[in-house]
């Protein structure tokens, strides 16, 4: 076929990627590379008794309308449109001759949840219905073993609820109607169990010796009713798994896959337990990080207190065989610490465990979490007996900490002086010490930067002996206007589709090869440079905003100036799955939730999930997949956490690179994003989040910068919100300085869709693409007040013309 560079833009053609040209989107194989990654991430919690895996010829009573009710993953644009969802029941059907389900509960449960949707509820937004003594009773003679399902369901634009919030607000018609359904549903908060879930469970542990549980959820839920009930022998953390989920949760319990997956968050018993808990929802004007880098596991295993809090700790996760640690050492080789051990499995299946390697830097002057990690490995699947030797090393740098306030020396990453420790084992709870210590007989300064993006209306944060440390206070920059035009109404941004560029009738035929065009620039024939002189002004700030909408896409696109052969080239999201509108008639493959891609602590997983993906993505004509998504888990309410990888960034920022280079590696942008600090739904627009330097470097810039160095990830997408009264999207020292002056990024910068900075600050901040829409007259306008130069429009346009240029 005479296919050229970005034929797919243009045409719109519908050529399959597989064999022969069939349609790689939601084939067999990339809907089993979904359920694998699955069987990869789920997390056996609980496991007493030896309840699993179930035995062949097991009679099961399934409870729980979440048995039916299946949330494959969560709302709002990381949403997927997909040709089928398997949800328990079914999965289990498929398990042939190893189980029977008792069917009088089935079709209780099926029918009540047929009905609950048929009156609109959506997916994991319903109602558990009580289970008729008589049904129940029938369902005990019936069956050896009991499996209740729950279920939860979030998504972007609106917050889970907690039980000490009087209210929660914003977010338009469909956030508002979810709020509200959540606060009928959950009026203690979806964290906890609803008092009709609570009786079932009751019911149910008091009719059967053995119960067994599954979660079907996308975020940091109450485990404490479990984890203290001996009556429940077995949990599995099934996260929203996406298409198959079901059918990857009913092949684990039964054992035809080993669980290996391991929790990318702690699990504390109370929501109040988390350090975020008293900020989170205290305003919707700003939320302060007070707990500063004691984010997760870095504030349970270092306050004071906490630490019998959690009720599993972060890198937890059994498997139906057990492993043994063997002789963990390590030593510092050239700058790096080796660590090295062997793993054995001494049960009786075949399985895989996760080395995890933490390193405690001395407390300082600075303050230190007690644990960080600082690398793992997966082993392959090893059979009985069968022992791995696993090498697993990083870089001494890695350990400084961010001296914001120049205690040893500002505006520094230090290594400061003392016995940093090596700890090597299953979870962060669960370690040895290596017999050898790094010590620093003096402070070591690794680099020096500057200040930047510091807060000025922060008053606090915490230090690692549970007191907290006094900040200087400043200005709300929020109170000085950067914007020297008249500022649109949220009303006139919110939701604005991009307009078609007027253009002059031309004659058919000829405009196709007349003149310089950007393949000239892919051909080599001509620079970069050079094409930029054919670009009018105008031009230039068309070129800077989104395009109209071509084939099923529906988040608009770049490019698109045909005088100059510069292709419309599409955006869609992710992270979980390509999406389109439904009524465009193209479904496609549901991934598991990026929680579940976390636990997997599996790079190789995720990259396979990661190219799958952008392979759907290519097939169908887009150029940039709006994925993966990577802020960090601060707390369990944040509406988007299903979206989101951990509340750790080594951990995050290893697995997103995985998929950012799957992506890539289809000649597919991948758009890391929120960048960053966006870790909460509520007015997200204008919530002004507050931290601290060493917070936001340490913990909230982390994965992307990791990323960044690491997978060189074409675009990145700005955030929605502001970060200590700067907005993201026009934070030059976000933007520039950090991002590509401290990071060395390459790529474009686009904000998120239909931000509230004006398009020129942020053009002029370093955020090249303004999306869904762009506004050329206002960018003209700017250019004719002097308030812009052609030269930073160039460089905004030069770093778009070169992200495409890498596509085809
Ligand atoms: C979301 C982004 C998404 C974009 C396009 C925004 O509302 O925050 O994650 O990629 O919309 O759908």
């Amino acid at each position: 076929m005479n296919t050229q560079k970005w034929t797919r833009f243009f045409y719109q053609p519908g050529i399959g990627l597989g064999e022969n040209g069939s349609r790689l989107t939601q084939s067999r194989e990339h809907i089993d590379i979904s359920r694998q990654a699955a069987c990869e991430g789920m997390v056996l919690l609980k496991n007493d008794r030896d309840i699993l895996p179930v035995a062949e010829g097991t009679r099961l009573a399934l409870f729980g309308k979440g048995t039916f009710d299946y949330v494959k993953g969560g709302g709002g644009s990381g949403d997927v449109g997909t040709k089928y969802i398997t949800n328990l029941y079914e999965g289990m059907k498929q398990m042939t001759g190893h189980v029977t389900v008792y069917e009088p509960l089935a079709d209780f449960y099926r029918e009540d949840v047929n009905r609950q949707y048929s009156e609109g509820a959506a997916p994991g937004m319903t109602a558990e219905p009580a289970i008729p003594e008589e049904l129940l009773g029938k369902a005990a003679a019936f069956a050896d073993l009991a499996v209740i399902s729950i279920c939860r369901f979030s998504g972007e634009g609106w917050d889970r609820k907690s039980s000490f919030d009087e209210q929660l607000s914003e977010g338009g018609e469909e956030a508002d109607a979810f709020t509200s359904r959540s606060n009928e549903l959950f009026p203690r908060g979806d964290f906890y169990l609803t008092d009709a879930e609570q009786e079932m469970v009751e019911k149910v542990c008091s009719h059967f010796d053995k119960v067994a549980v599954v979660l079907n959820v996308g975020g940091m839920i109450d485990t404490s009713w479990f984890a203290d009930d001996d009556r429940i022998g077995a949990v599995l953390m099934g996260w929203q798994a996406g298409m198959e989920g079901g059918l990857a949760e009913a092949e684990l319990l039964c054992g035809l896959a080993v669980p290996s997956g391991k929790l990318s968050d702690t699990f504390a018993a109370r929501l109040e337990d988390y350090p975020s808990a008293d900020t989170f929802h205290e305003s919707e004007d700003y939320v302060c990080y007070y707990e500063d880098i004691y984010v997760g596991y870095r504030y349970f295993e270092t306050i004071p207190g906490a630490a019998e809090k959690v009720v599993y700790p972060f890198g937890y996760g059994l498997s139906y065989t057990t492993f043994e640690v063997l002789d963990p050492a390590a030593e510092c080789k050239e700058d790096r610490i080796v660590v090295t051990c062997d793993v054995r499995n001494t049960g009786s299946y075949a399985g895989k465990e996760v080395v995890q390697v933490y390193y405690s830097a001395p407390d300082g002057k600075l303050g230190k979490p007690a644990r960080e990690l600082a690398g793992f490995k997966k082993t392959r699947l090893l059979q009985p007996g069968e022992m791995q030797h696993v090498i697993i090393s990083f870089p001494v740098s890695d350990m400084a900490s961010y001296d914001d306030l120049g205690k040893v020396a500002a505006s520094s990453y230090v290594l400061e002086k003392g016995t940093y420790s090596f700890h090597v084992g299953t979870s962060v709870r669960d370690t040895v010490c290596t017999a050898f210590a790094l010590t620093l007989e003096k402070d070591e300064t690794v680099c020096t930067l500057e200040r930047r993006m510091a807060p000025s209306m922060l008053p606090k944060r915490l230090r690692s002996d549970g007191t907290f440390e006094e900040l200087p206070m400043g200005t709300d920059p929020r109170t000085i206007s950067n914007n020297g035009l008249t500022p649109m109404t949220e009303d006139e941004l919110w939701a604005a589709a991009p307009a078609v560029r007027p253009a002059p009738p031309v004659k058919l035929f000829e405009r196709e090869d007349k003149g310089i065009r950007l393949s000239d620039v892919a051909e080599g024939k001509i620079s970069l440079d050079e094409f930029m002189k054919e670009l009018t002004d105008e031009d230039l700030a068309w070129l800077l905003g989104g395009q109209p909408n071509i084939g099923p896409a529906n988040t608009f696109g770049f490019g698109n100036n045909l005088r100059l052969g510069i292709p419309p080239v599409m955006t869609a999201d992710g992270p979980a799955g390509l999406r389109f509108q439904p009524w465009t008639g193209v479904t496609t493959t549901a991934f598991p939730c990026a929680t579940l891609l976390a636990c997997t602590w599996d790079p190789e997983t995720v990259y396979k999930v990661g190219r799958a993906g952008a392979e759907e993505v290519k097939e169908n004509n887009v150029g940039v997949w709006l994925t993966p998504a990577i802020n960090i888990h601060r707390n369990p309410l944040c509406g988007r956490n299903f979206e989101y990888y951990s509340e750790d960034p080594f951990l995050a920022g290893s697995l997103a690179g995985a998929m950012v280079r799957g992506i890539q590696s289809m000649h597919i942008a991948a758009s890391v994003k929120h960048f960053a600090l966006n870790n909460k739904e509520t007015n997200r627009k204008e919530s002004d989040s507050r931290a601290s330097e060493r917070a936001i470097r340490e913990i909230y810039l982390k994965a992307f910068e990791k990323i960044v160095k690491e997978a060189d990830p074409w675009t990145i997408m700005s955030s929605y919100n502001l970060i200590n009264g700067h907005r993201a999207s026009e934070n030059e020292d976000l933007l520039t300085h950090i991002l590509r002056g401290e990071w060395g990024f390459k790529g474009m910068v686009t904000t998120d869709w239909w931000t509230n900075g004006e398009q020129y600050v942020e053009c002029a901040a370093g955020n090249d693409m303004k999306m869904g829409c762009g506004y050329p007259e206002r960018v003209m306008e700017a250019l004719e007040k002097g308030l812009i130069t052609r030269d930073v429009l160039e460089t905004a346009a030069k770093r778009i013309l070169g992200m495409i240029l890498k596509l085809d």
